[in-house]
Parts: structure tokens; C-alpha cells; sequence
């Protein structure tokens, strides 16, 4: 009798995927879910890409110059492909949704297209290239959350890792392609968090950090962010929780006293201003005031003295004349941020700003203005490492350093990287340091 199973070509074996992931951490989380859909429908994956049948490229979109990386890439395995015909390219994420057909249209040997929403469909898509055509799938979605599926870690420490707990953005700032490329806002089940938290702490993981587009506007049910942190903290004191990333308008008290309340929260809030004045963060369509911002800094200061504060800032957004930059400047200065991402504005086709707004700041400009913050920043680092010298910290050993096989790395709560010479810990292991110096990236520490 012929079953659909005896009409498999016998030739069918299990194929080799190879995936590679630019932009942000979120992006790195959804590598993790694809490669466990990939493995639980057959496919195995390889770290090699010369060993791979399928090559799998997880973009990202917020910068043009981050797109231009993977055309680059997608040329190169076009020459690969010239020479291995067999070979099935897909590009998945941000720019998969961003540019769609547009994609295979490109001439690039692409075969795959999915979206940030459509990685469950990955096998189906694959059956569709092998069957002689393409796959392309960037549906968005109102309810995926990928609930169910346990990422497959690919870290390499085994001490910390990302748990998604939402996806999308509903805030429509105006020079941000988030929106369009990863959909509307939607919470996970809490209960899923919880199981895989706890999942990575039996299995020796030490640190979490909660991802999500805008973590404050969690809710899943009657949970709110701060519940779910709370609870998250709760798992074991010996686990460190991170979150990433907020948005300064959502930001709470109920938050930051949960914060206050478990030693084990990690004292440092990604917080970005993007800008310092008031008229660009209107046309930014932030939602805040530099008045606003500076009194959450004022109560993240009260509830926890010892937080650290870093930053996202874009440098010659439309329109932005001396004095706006200026004031961004001095709001960098007043706040005094450990660290900060600091860009150029580059614009995205389909945002408001793209629609209504003229990217009219010449990159001469944009250019020097983005100097004069790395610059500042540059400083405010070190500044900020020369008050720790003498402290004593606690860390958690990340691994040993690259330099020197007899120290180890790992971080404060407040997310500086400590280096130490120590032959005894382990990854994992928590170990008190005192500051003896610094550079403007790490602080240079003993044991104690
Ligand atoms: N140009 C430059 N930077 C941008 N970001 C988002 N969109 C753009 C853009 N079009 C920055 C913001 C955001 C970070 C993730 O990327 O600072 O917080
Ligand atoms: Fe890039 Fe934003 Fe997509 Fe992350 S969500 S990959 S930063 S475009």
C-alpha cells in the first residue's frame, strides 16, 4: 500500500541547519526558539557553517546600517550558493518582515522568508523549498509568545540567560521600525516564565534577565511586571533577575520597591532617554518630559541608592538643532550614566518620522554630535568606575578572562564587568572583590 510515508524520497535525510544572529538581545532569544523547532521537527544543528544544508540569517532592521551587514552576508552565501546549489538560504526576523517578497525578489538566492510571528511554520517552509519553491511566511501575530517552546540555550557559560516575556511594541515612537516589524504588544504566560526560570536554576543557571520590547507593560492576566519580577526573584535568593528593556513612562514604584525589597534583583535600570529636550522628545513621541524622566532617576535614587542607570540616546533625530543636542548633553551630565548605546539617527521606511519629518540633519553633523556624547560618555564611565575603587562587590563568575587563565570575569549587580586573578571559582560561584582600579569598561579587583 503507498502511504504518504513510502513516497518520501529514501534519499530524505535529517538536513544540517547553521543560523546566525545580528541585533538585539531579543533577536538572540528567538535564535534559541527556532533552533529548538528546527531540532524538534528533525533537523540538526551545526555551529559550522560549512557543514550546513540550510543557512539561517536572524536580522535586524532598527538601522540601515545594521541591514546593510546582512546584504553583505547574503551576498557571500550567494557565491556559496553558486558553488553548493543545494544550499537553502532563509532570512528570518526583523528584516524578513521589513522587506517581505521584496527579499527573493533581491536576486540573492534567498529561499526563505519568516517574520519575527511565523518561526512555527520554519518546517512547513522548508518542505515547500524542497518541493521547488520558496517559502515565505510574515504573517504578524496577535497571540504568539512562543509560550511553550523551550529555547534551546546556545550561550556558552551556562550562568546566565534570556527568558522572553513579551514581544511587540505598541508605542509608536516616530523614528522606530519595532512596531512594524515585530507586531503589537503581548504578554506571555506567567506560569511558562516561571517553569523555565526555574528549569535554568536547577539546571545551574544563576542569572535571568527578562527580555521584552517595554517589560513595564507587562500583563498576563492580573500579573503585572512587578508581580512577575517578584515572583521571579522568589525562585531561589541564589538567583540573579535582569530585565531589559523599559520605557521610562511605564516605570513604577510598585516596581521599584519590589526592587528594593530582593537583594537578589540586580541593581541596574536600562532606562533610554534618547534625548534630553522636551521639543525633540515631542516629535520623538516619547510620552515623557526631560522634567518627567529626571524625577523617575530622582525615585530610582530614593528606592535604591547603589542602582546603576544606563542609556539608549540617538544622536541629529529631524529637525534637532545645537540646543537640543546640548540639552541632551546635560541631561547625560545630570543623570551621569554608566553606561549608555549611543546612535546616529538613521531613518526607517514606513515610520512617522519617515512620513511627516525630513531626516535633515547633514551626517557631517550627526556625525560630530554623536562624538561629542560617546566622548562624554567615555568620561562619565570612568568617573563612575573611579568612585567604586576600594568598594567590595559581589560577583557572579562569568567565566575566566580572555588575557589571562588566571583570572576570572564576572559582574556586580550593577552590571560592571570585575576581572581578578582567582584559580579556585567557578562559573557560577558568587566571590567578593574589592576595587583596586579601573579603565572606563572594567573594574580591576582582589579577592577578599
Ligand atoms: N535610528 C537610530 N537609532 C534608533 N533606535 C531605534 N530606532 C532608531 C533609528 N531609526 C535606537 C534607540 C533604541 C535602540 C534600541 O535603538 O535608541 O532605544
Ligand atoms: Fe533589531 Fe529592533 Fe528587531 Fe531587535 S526588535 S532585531 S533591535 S529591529
Amino acid at each position: 500500500m503507498i502511504t504518504p510515508s513510502t513516497l518520501r524520497p529514501v534519499t530524505d535525510k535529517a538536513l544540517k541547519f547553521y543560523i546566525e544572529t545580528y541585533g538585539c538581545q531579543m533577536n538572540f532569544g528567538d535564535t534559541e526558539i527556532v533552533v529548538s523547532i528546527m531540532r524538534d521537527n528533525g533537523y540538526i544543528y551545526v555551529e559550522k557553517m560549512e557543514e550546513a544544508d540550510i543557512v539561517l540569517v536572524n536580522t535586524c532592521s532598527i538601522r540601515d546600517n545594521a541591514e546593510q551587514r546582512v546584504w553583505g552576508r547574503l551576498s557571500e552565501f550567494a557565491a556559496l550558493k553558486r558553488r553548493r546549489p543545494a544550499l537553502i538560504v532563509g532570512v528570518i526576523g526583523c528584516m524578513a518582515e521589513r522587506l517581505k517578497e521584496r527579499l527573493v525578489e533581491a536576486d540573492k538566492g534567498v529561499d526563505i522568508v519568516a517574520g519575527p510571528d511565523s518561526y512555527r511554520s520554519l518546517p512547513s517552509l522548508m518542505e515547500e523549498v524542497k518541493s521547488g519553491g520558496k517559502g515565505i511566511n510574515v504573517l504578524l501575530s496577535r497571540e504568539e509568545t512562543y509560550a511553550d517552546i523551550s529555547p534551546v540555550r546556545l550561550d556558552r557559560n551556562g550562568v546566565s540567560a534570556f527568558v522572553s516575556i513579551m514581544r511587540g511594541c505598541n508605542n509608536m515612537c516616530s523614528y522606530c521600525v519595532v512596531p512594524y516589524t515585530r507586531g503589537g504588544e503581548r504578554s506571555r504566560d506567567s506560569d511558562t516564565i516561571l517553569a523555565e526560570v526555574r528549569d535554568l536554576f536547577d539546571r545551574g543557571y544563576r542569572e535571568v534577565t527578562l527580555l521584552g520590547q517595554n517589560v513595564n507593560s507587562y500583563r498576563y492576566g492580573d500579573t503585572t511586571f512587578a508581580d512577575l519580577m517578584r515572583m521571579t526573584a522568589e525562585v531561589s535568593p541564589l538567583l540573579r533577575v535582569r530585565f531589559a528593556t523599559s520605557h521610562p513612562k511605564d516605570l513604577s514604584d510598585e516596581l521599584l520597591k519590589v526592587m528594593a525589597a530582593h537583594p537578589n534583583i540586580c541593581r541596574s535600570i536600562h532606562l533610554p532617554a534618547q534625548s534630553g529636550s522636551d521639543t525633540m522628545l515631542e516629535r520623538m513621541n516619547r510620552k515623557y518630559t526631560r522634567g518627567w524622566y529626571l524625577e523617575r532617576i530622582d525615585a530610582i535614587r530614593r528606592h535604591m541608592p547603589d542602582c546603576a542607570i544606563t542609556t539608549d540616546i540617538i544622536a541629529g533625530f529631524c529637525g534637532e538643532t545645537q540646543e537640543e543636542h546640548e540639552a541632551t548633553l546635560s541631561l547625560m551630565r545630570q543623570v551621569g550614566y554608566q553606561f549608555a548605546y549611543m546612535f546616529k539617527y538613521s531613518e526607517r521606511e514606513g515610520t512617522k518620522a519617515s512620513r511627516h519629518m525630513k531626516d535633515d540633519i547633514d551626517d557631517e553633523t550627526k556625525t560630530r554630535r554623536l562624538t561629542e556624547i560617546i566622548n562624554l560618555q567615555n568620561d562619565l564611565s570612568l568617573e563612575s568606575n573611579r568612585q567604586d575603587i576600594g568598594k567590595t562587590f559581589e560577583v557572579l563568575v562569568e567565566g575566566p578572562s580572555k588575557r589571562n587563565p588566571d583570572e576570572l570575569v564576572g559582574r556586580t549587580s550593577q552590571n560592571k564587568v570585575c576581572v581578578f586573578a582567582d584559580t579556585v571559582h567557578r562559573p557560577g560561584d558568587y566571590v567578593t572583590v574589592q576595587v583596586d582600579d579601573c579603565t572606563s569598561a572594567t573594574l580591576l579587583c582582589h579577592r577578599v
